[in-house]
């Protein structure tokens, strides 16, 4: 289960315990064969996100990338939503360009007019008729696997993936609080960053560079008040907390909504969460609201990523409602983040690159490595080889 142009040797250097591990080698960042392999064995391999589950209405489908295949998404009016590999049951056109929806209760193949109901069932098939044997019943739409939670849909194109619960780990009871199923989509941007996908997990996932680049967020959040969790499921992540004084992330500290996230309590109305969940969504719950990145590679070196900022539904429905003081916030420390990760993009270019040592404040990129190496060494996501608790540098309450 090799991986084009990664040796054993440098899968085994970024396995290292905390503190004696390296980064991964150049080739992850810019090589089409990698990011071919990653297509197959993470994004399709694993529970990828394609999206929020209001954004796909009742009585419509929307066609989605999912790792190295296509995906319909459907929801029938009082029916769960269903996802379908986006190819036709008679001679393979794709039933929808990737990223198109289409408001009705069918799906109209586009080449010669079969149509299938909402539920993935053959309705029509024209001049058909006349064969005695055939049988619509035979050619309903392929089913893939998908899971909702906490509002997001996600699905797995392989279909060997592990159990979705198993797969999230605790990371279900940490967002749980947040109830970010019933959170809404109160603004949304979207960026296409000059940089590998994994850079930008890697870079979310440390303050190190804070102090560098981000002089907006120092205000607020601390640096140094960073700490890893453990993970027991897919994931990456820990929490870092507010400064004294300020109440979440934003220009000056202060919300804009009139109340925080109905029932959080105690040190989650003082701490900001940043968590990956594997391949591609990052949950960032603050005391009042969600931010969340969701990725799609496009190539090796660019990545298109989509944000959401989410609330409470009675803060959207307020007479004067205004997210901007969070989305301000985040688009200009986005924006400082991409000028990172490109810079790195480029230096992974260079001859001159060689996998780098990890500070003891880069203990959750060392995770988000972790994850990835074990993945490169068994060919998939692998729950039983996550990242251990580092003995030296473990935090006494984690
Ligand atoms: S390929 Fe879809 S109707 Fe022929
Ligand atoms: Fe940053």
């Amino acid at each position: 289960m090799a991986v084009p142009g990664i040796t054993e040797a440098q899968i085994e250097a970024a396995l290292q315990p905390f503190g004696m591990s390296r980064t991964l080698p150049a080739a992850a960042y810019i090589s089409d064969d990698v990011l071919e392999w990653e297509r197959k064995h993470f994004f399709a391999g694993g529970w990828t996100c394609v999206g929020r589950a209001s954004d796909v209405a009742e009585d419509s489908y929307t066609a989605v990338t999912a790792g190295n295949d296509s995906l319909v998404l459907s929801r029938e009016p009082v029916g769960h939503l269903k996802a379908f590999f986006n190819v036709c049951r008679h001679r393979g056109h794709e039933l929808l360009p990737c990223g198109s929806s289409a408001a009705g209760k069918v799906i109209k193949c586009p080449y010669h007019g079969w149509t299938y109901g909402l539920d993935g069932s053959l309705k029509g098939a024209p001049h058909f008729s006349d064969q005695p044997d055939f049988d619509v019943a035979d050619f309903p739409l392929t089913e893939a696997r998908t899971h909702e939670w906490g509002g997001w849909v996600f699905v797995n194109v392989s279909g060997n993936a592990p159990e979705f619960d198993r797969y999230l780990g605790s990371l279900s009871d940490t967002i749980a609080p947040y109830r970010a199923e019933r959170l809404v989509i109160a603004a949304r941007d979207e960026y296409v960053v000059k940089s590998n996908w994994k850079s930008i997990i890697e870079n979310y996932h440390e303050c190190y560079h804070c102090n560098h680049i981000h002089p907006e967020l120092v205000q607020v959040s601390s640096p140094d008040s960073g700490r890893t969790w453990y993970p027991d499921g897919a994931w990456a992540g820990g929490d870092m907390e507010l400064l004294d004084g300020m109440h979440t992330m934003s220009m000056d500290g202060q919300t804009g909504a009139s109340k925080m996230l109905p029932g959080l309590e105690g040190k989650q109305l003082r701490d900001v969460l940043y968590f990956e969940l594997f391949p591609n969504l990052l949950i960032s719950p603050h005391p009042d609201y969600i931010l969340t990145h969701r990725f799609e590679p496009l190539e090796p070196g660019f990545t298109k990523v989509e944000c959401h900022w989410l609330f409470d539904p009675e803060e959207v429905a307020r007479d004067g409602f205004d997210p901007y003081y969070a989305v301000d916030f985040w688009d200009i420390t986005n924006k400082q983040d991409w000028s990172a990760t490109e810079g790195v993009q480029r230096g992974m270019n260079s001859k001159g690159y060689t996998p780098g040592p990890l500070s003891s404040v880069e203990e959750t990129v060392y995770q988000a490595i972790y994850l990835v190496a074990s993945g490169y060494k068994h060919g998939r996501i692998n729950l039983e080889d996550l990242a251990k608790p580092s003995e030296i540098l473990a935090r006494p309450d984690k």
